[in-house]
């Protein structure tokens, strides 16, 4: 009897995402819209990605991932590399970006869960020779490593699909897959995220494991955004929502817990991964942590936030 009852446990799959581990998953590819484990079966990634890595330093290190991974319930983190602000990114630190984020890769890598290399940028389209030297660097360095998925572009803006963002992909895409040619390379969609009908429209042909950005803001966006990516998954384009907030658009605002709810039945049905923005202890209501947590104590329950607390209760369950 407690044979049977091991092997049942084991064979199952959890719906607490920190025992969905890349060990248990293995290398992940896309068949038809749906992200797949190395056996083919469907998978369903929950997590957190970090905030912008030149202002939330302090959460791109190893105690900081093990929180995400133990403690947010989290199989995947992603980390938000900024490009260009006015307080610097990798255009004018590579050196320093790449350190954090290798802390955070290689943390992953140690914690057993995925790694998402987000390129955080809203005009990535200006800086495509700096996007091309971090997409090649990363993944020279981590090829064949099954924990790395790579996000070339957070969230276009006005910029045209046809024109500009599905030529920036494209070569980015052929970049990474001169070093790696089996990882999931996600893209971004304009309007933020949230103008999937565009790339379904005029998808790209002619590679394998890519998927598209579809993100949320459960206090700006609703029904008719899910009635949207519904339309387009039936249509065959793979969705994956790297980024979701509890609150409004622009990060803050009250938590939605309604509406949030209402995104999670859907992505459940779906079997869409999501990461949730974000580990940050900035005051704003998106922030899953309270001001001034550490990194030893990221996700511990006295240090959440509401958002926090609705997102690590749904990564778990
Ligand atoms: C990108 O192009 C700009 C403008 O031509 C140049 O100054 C810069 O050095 C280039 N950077 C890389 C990483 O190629």
């Amino acid at each position: 009897m407690g044979l049977v009852l091991v092997c049942a446990v084991n064979l199952s799959v959890s719906k607490d995402a920190a025992q969905e581990t890349v060990s248990k998953h293995g290398q992940l590819s896309v068949s038809g819209v749906h992200l797949v484990d190395k056996n083919g079966d469907k998978v369903q990634l929950k997590g957190m990605s970090l905030f912008w890595d030149v202002w939330k330093p302090q959460y791109y290190n190893k105690q900081s991932i093990d929180g995400v991974h133990s403690s947010c319930h989290a199989n995947i983190v992603r980390a938000a590399i900024a490009a260009a602000t006015d307080d610097g990114g990798y255009v004018t630190t590579p050196e320093k970006t790449l350190e954090r984020l290798y802390a955070v890769i290689d943390a992953a890598i140690a914690d057993d869960i995925y790694v998402l290399v987000d390129w955080h940028d809203h005009a990535a389209d200006t800086h495509l020779n700096y996007s091309l030297k971090f997409f090649d660097t990363v993944s020279k360095k981590y090829s064949g490593v099954p924990n790395i998925l790579y996000e070339t572009f957070n969230e276009p803006i006005a910029q045209s699909w046809d024109d500009v963002v599905k030529p920036y992909h494209q070569a980015v895409i052929k970049t990474i897959r001169a070093n790696e040619p089996n990882n999931i390379i996600i893209l971004g969609s304009p309007k933020y995220s949230t103008g999937i009908d565009q790339p379904a429209g005029n998808p790209i042909t002619g590679q394998k494991n890519i998927m598209y950005t579809l993100h949320f803001y459960a206090g700006t966006s609703d029904q008719g955004l899910r009635d949207l990516g519904t339309r387009v998954l039936n249509g065959g384009l793979p969705i994956f929502v790297t980024e979701y907030g509890t609150v409004n658009g622009d990060g803050d605002g009250p938590v939605d817990t309604e509406e949030t709810r209402l995104w999670y039945e859907w992505l459940d049905k779906n079997s869409i991964s999501h990461v949730n923005w974000a580990i940050s202890d900035k005051q704003e209501g998106a922030s899953a942590l309270v001001p001034n947590t550490a990194a030893a104590d990221v996700c511990k329950e006295n240090f959440l936030t509401e958002s926090g607390k609705l997102v690590v209760a749904h990564n778990k369950a």
